[in-house]
């Protein structure tokens, strides 16, 4: 349940929007970031107001500079409360609805953290954003409760699900809504990707997280172990063109599998859980399954066409729903690859984390998603870090084990800390961090960051 005082500065931040006619939405680039702002943009058109949306990779003083220059009301979701100081100076009009480790508190952010809710699992942008959106809602729109859909996709976009194989917390509240708004369906079922859109045959080869022994990358495995369970598919069957029988039959076989190969079980556990149904959406559609409407919609913004994965989220399913599908394939290949480039490179173990460089081989924008996906193959019990090289230095994104969070690892501390003191940036949450550094600065980085984390395991 919502705690009233967090209710009350949803009421209050929705107060500060409301007598704006005017809205700049500043919103990040990633599935989480792209349904938190098309939410608050509907809302605000809903409402007649004029807005537009800036996407960005992050917000530092050069991004709050130029938004500054604009003189707008800006409404910042799922990003600025990592730099909430740095707004409040320059800015006299703003709003924000994030759920990043905040700097401070203002009346005029609403962020599951200041009210004692992780917002790594309890809350996402989208969700935090939502939240705001039915204080604004009119009830000519059903106070915007068919939004809840969209806002399960950006949960599921930030991996809020994956602890326990399902949404928990505050988000389970939003779920609720959408199911009541008859949006959405909840489903025990298998959680890999593709099962919507992918020949099973596919679906299987295709999962890298977690690795399956025998299947993951390998087509005649995939085949093979379907058949050793005596299913009779053609090569297009999709897992929903499955019989409940023969599902039930696949998830034991692949538990069996895993179990066998000595997989954590805590990783095993994760591969059965709940399923987020868009019931406005086709069957058979990337759209119909939230995660891999949000799989498809980081398949746009990482890559720069944030365009595309707005119209999608704003309705559009002719042409911006076909680029984006193309994006789609774009993106599970350099996945794929990017795993394929590690296992080439090596991890190399510190004391108390693990690292690998990409270099320029994996984009800046999906190399943590790489870094998130190593660990069903990399040891678990320190955290990951990874670095690729962009434009303006070299960008780190580091990803820890719930393991280790309640060990004490606190990524996001961590990382701010050790990256400021090398002139770097950066934040994010105890589980998932990321920063922006000088590259002359990478060895002691490195080592740095590596102490931090010895003294937060002590
Ligand atoms: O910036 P933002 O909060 O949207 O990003 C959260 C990041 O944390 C996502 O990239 C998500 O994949 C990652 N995450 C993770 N493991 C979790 C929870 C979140 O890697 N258990
Ligand atoms: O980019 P990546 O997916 O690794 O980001 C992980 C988390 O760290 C996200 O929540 C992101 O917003 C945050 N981050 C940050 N500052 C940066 C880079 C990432 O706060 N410079
Ligand atoms: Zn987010």
């Amino acid at each position: 349940m919502f705690p009233e005082k967090m209710l009350e500065r949803a009421r209050e931040v929705a107060s500060f929007i409301a007598e704006s006619d005017d809205v700049l939405i500043v919103t990040h680039i990633d599935a989480d970031g792209i349904t938190a702002g098309s939410i608050a943009k509907i809302t605000l058109e809903r409402l007649g107001k004029n807005c537009d949306i800036l996407f960005v990779k992050q917000l530092g003083e050069s991004e709050i500079d130029r938004i500054a220059d604009e003189s707008r009301f800006t409404w910042f979701t799922d990003l600025g409360s990592g730099q909430l100081d740095l707004i409040a100076k320059n800015l006299l009009h703003f709003a924000i609805t994030d759920h990043h480790v905040p700097v401070s508190d203002d009346r005029r952010q609403l962020n599951p953290h200041i009210f004692g809710f992780d917002g790594s699992y309890e809350l996402s942008g989208a969700t935090t954003t939502y939240l705001v959106s039915k204080m604004l809602g009119r009830s000519l729109f059903a106070k915007n409760v068919d939004l809840a859909a969209l806002a399960i996709v950006g949960a599921v976009g930030d991996l809020q699900d994956s602890r326990e194989g399902k949404l928990i917390g505050l988000n389970r509240e939003i779920l609720e809504d959408g199911i009541g708004s008859g949006t959405l369906e909840v489903k025990k079922d298998l959680r890999l990707f593709g099962k919507q859109t992918r020949p099973v045959v596919k679906m299987l080869e295709y999962t890298f997280d977690p690795f399956l022994p025998g299947i993951s990358g390998n087509e005649k495995g995939s085949i093979e172990f379907l058949e050793s369970l005596g299913i009779r598919i053609d090569e297009w069957s999709r897992w929903i063109d499955l019989s409940e029988e023969d599902r039930k039959n696949v998830t034991s076989a692949l538990i069996k599998l895993c179990m066998n190969s000595k997989m954590p079980y805590k990783i095993i556990k994760r591969l059965v859980g709940e399923s987020y149904i868009l019931l406005n959406e086709e069957e058979g559609s990337e759209l119909r399954d939230a995660m891999e409407f949000s799989t498809l919609l980081n398949a746009t913004a990482r890559y720069g066409y944030h365009e595309i994965g707005l119209q999608v989220c704003l309705g559009d399913r002719e042409d911006a729903l076909r680029k984006a599908r193309s994006l789609l394939q774009n993106h599970r290949r350099n996945l794929s690859e990017g795993l394929k480039l590690v296992d080439e490179l090596g991890i190399t173990e510190l004391e108390h984390i693990q690292y690998f460089d990409a270099g320029d081989m994996i984009l800046d924008t999906i190399v943590g998603i790489v870094a998130g996906m190593c660990f069903s193959k990399a040891n678990l019990n320190k955290p990951i870090v990874a670095l690729a090289k962009n434009e303006e230095g070299i960008k780190v994104s580091a990803r820890a084990t719930q393991k280790l969070v309640d060990r004490g690892v606190h990524l996001a501390k961590a990382i701010k800390e050790v990256a400021e003191r090398i002139g770097g940036k950066g934040g994010g949450h105890s589980i998932a961090a990321g920063a922006l550094i000088p590259e002359s600065e990478v060895e002691s980085f490195l080592r740095e960051l590596d102490k931090q984390i010895g003294f937060q395991l002590r």
